[in-house]
């Protein structure tokens, strides 16, 4: 189903937590009650779904590819995610994504977490997501991997700590 993207804008309040959780493909298998009522959707429109169902256009591919290599060596990921509700509108998370062990230490699954992201953070992120987009679709995500590494080593930091940094 093709969701045409609005400019409405849902934000999250300071208690708001959003649960979900995956298989080891990023299938979702469980999601919170808060989750379903800010994206719109009823639980059985999300359990089986790939969770890039609420993937925002304006969302660059390296964040994923980033937080795919790292939750999938067992490292946990923290970033800004702008989501697309059921509506087309949209609203923005800092989020954190966890690998779920089974018995031997396997990866059998993901936990994310996200709460309301710190304004400020988000005005600094736009920019930013916003380069990166136009150099993937210009050029490709090698580019933009190119261009956001560049970026942090301009600024002596890493991606996490810049992360950490904006959220405060
Ligand atoms: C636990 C977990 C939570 C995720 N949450 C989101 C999310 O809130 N929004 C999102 O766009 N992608 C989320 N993803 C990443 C998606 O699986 C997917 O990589 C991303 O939407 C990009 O999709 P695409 O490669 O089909 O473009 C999550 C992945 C995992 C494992």
């Amino acid at each position: 189903m093709r969701i045409t993207p609005t400019n409405e804008e849902t934000k999250l309040e300071s208690n708001d937590f959003i649960v979900s959780k995956t298989d080891d493909k990023g299938k979702i298998t469980y999601c919170n009650e808060i989750f379903m009522s800010i994206a719109g959707y009823k639980e059985e429109e999300l359990i089986g779904q790939n969770h890039n169902i609420i993937r925002h256009p304006h969302m660059p591919k390296i964040a994923f590819k980033l937080a795919w290599e790292l939750i999938q060596h067992g490292k946990e990921f923290f970033g800004f995610v702008k989501n697309m509700k059921k509506d087309g509108g949209f609203y923005w998370v800092f989020a954190n994504i966890t690998p779920d062990y089974d018995e031997h230490q396997h990866i059998i699954g993901y936990t994310s977490v996200r709460r309301k992201p710190n304004e400020n953070a988000i005005e600094t992120i736009i920019p930013i997501y916003e380069k990166l987009l136009v150099l993937e679709n210009t050029s490709g995500i090698k580019t933009s991997e190119a261009f956001l590494t560049d970026f942090l080593s301009q600024n002596k930091t890493s991606y996490d700590e810049l992360i950490i940094k904006l959220q405060g």
